[in-house]
């Protein structure tokens, strides 16, 4: 099963994405956890890419697309996947159909931009290993510290208000229209994201299984 995980940054896709994952026993990717990589690792994508992430705009589409197709390559893709954070905007959708890939679903999760503000101010993440939780909503068990691999937890530098209203502002602009792209194939499932994170995942799953 090929799915997207659509909806504005903090909408909860990679939350989603981790219950999906786990469920299908597909890999989750997200592309923001690639580019992060590649920046933390100071690869040339990773160096060109760090100054779009940090300001809240979109990486260039071809840098995306190159790093997207290098991980499709893995073998553990050959049964699906769930894209988490890809396509971002009409052109990254255009680039899936030209790679010949059929996505079977696209479930959007919907969040008021109010909400997505309060999520993303208390969000913190694993520095070592990713991992997401939130202050008040997913607090880890010994605070700062993941339940995962003990990692330090921290907030994301794009997670700074200013920078999050940029990262609304671009994702209404650019990557809302793909609702209207995918609708128009029968392919889109709204889902309304729910304040209790389990809530929402019920809503995924019957639109998973609808
Ligand atoms: P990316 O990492 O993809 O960020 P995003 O889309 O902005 O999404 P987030 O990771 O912020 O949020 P999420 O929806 O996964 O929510 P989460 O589950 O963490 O991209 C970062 C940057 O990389 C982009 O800005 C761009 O520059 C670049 N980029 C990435 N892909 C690109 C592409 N294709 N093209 C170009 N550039 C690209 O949840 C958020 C918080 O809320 C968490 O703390 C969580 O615990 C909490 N939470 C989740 N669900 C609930 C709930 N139901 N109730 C209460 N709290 C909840």
């Amino acid at each position: 099963m090929k799915l997207i995980l659509l909806g504005a940054p903090g909408a909860g896709k990679g939350t989603q994405a981790e219950m999906i994952r786990e469920r299908l026993k597909i890999p989750a990717i997200s592309t923001g956890n690639i580019i992060r990589e590649a920046i933390k690792n100071g690869t040339e994508a990773g160096k060109k890419a760090k100054i779009y992430v940090e300001s809240g705009g979109l990486v260039p589409d071809g840098t995306v697309i190159d790093m997207l197709k290098e991980r499709l390559l893995m073998p553990d893709c050959k049964d699906g996947y769930i894209l988490d954070g890809f396509p971002r905007n009409v052109a990254q959708a255009q680039a899936l159909d030209e790679m010949g890939i059929v996505i079977e679903k696209v479930i959007d999760i919907e969040v008021a931009d109010e909400k997505i503000q309060k999520r993303l101010l208390g969000r913190r993440v694993c520095a070592a290993c990713g991992s997401s939780y939130h202050l008040d909503y997913k607090p880890p068990g010994v605070p700062d510290i993941c339940d995962k691999c003990g990692g330090k937890l921290v907030a994301r530098k794009d997670d700074e208000p200013a920078t999050v209203l940029e990262r609304l502002k671009v994702y209404h602009e650019q990557t809302e229209p793909l609702k209207d792209y995918y609708n128009a194939v029968g392919k889109l499932f709204v889902v309304q994201g729910q304040d209790e994170v389990e809530d929402t995942a019920r809503l995924v799953l019957a639109a998973l299984e609808a």
